[in-house]
């Protein structure tokens, strides 16, 4: 009898060890899975199209424009600043080319360097693109300037998500 008691009392407090371990456990593990999982269920926002003005502001010089995207990725929102070089091609569509140098990352400008008028210049270590963002055959960029995906709604440009350009490279 008193063998029984003392067995019965042990399994009862593994079994309360176990549930409460559970618990624990639970509490701890559903916060990390929410964590992992919800920027999958929720999407990122960051993908949406932004307005930046007419398409009329644009001609076929590339113009330099700024705006914000509002990223919200799982529990974290930011606000960043992005821009664009813009010009209308001469069938009428809008390119919209990022700034960023395909060598390593450092800003472009437009028509900066006086002994490579008309180009895309990236200061960093003198990479160059022409007009529509081909790199130049020779310097340090081997990709092209990505470019954002545009669309023209209600009388507005709107860019979005930044995509590779396919557009090769050209002898400068
Ligand atoms: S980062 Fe632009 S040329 Fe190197």
């Amino acid at each position: 009898m008193g063998d029984k008691r003392e067995i019965s009392r042990r399994t009862f407090l593994n079994y309360a060890l176990m549930g409460t371990g559970g618990f624990l456990a639970a509490g701890m593990i559903t916060p990390m899975l929410r964590f992992a999982v919800d920027p999958l269920l929720q999407g990122h926002t960051g993908g949406d199209m932004v307005a930046v003005g007419s398409p009329d502001d644009f001609g076929p010089d590339p113009k330099r424009v700024e705006f914000k995207v509002h990223t919200k990725d799982g529990w974290y929102e930011s606000e960043t600043t992005l821009s664009a070089w813009i010009r209308k091609l001469e069938d009428g569509t809008i390119l919209a080319l990022s700034p960023i140098c395909k060598h390593l990352g450092c800003t472009v400008d437009w028509n900066t360097s006086p002994d490579f008028p008309n180009e895309y210049f990236c200061p960093c270590h003198m990479g160059r693109y022409a007009i529509n963002g081909e790199h130049i055959l020779g310097t340090p960029p081997t990709a092209s300037l990505d470019e954002y995906e545009t669309e023209i709604k209600d009388g507005k440009l709107y860019l979005g998500a930044v995509k590779a350009n396919p557009r090769a490279g050209v002898s400068g």
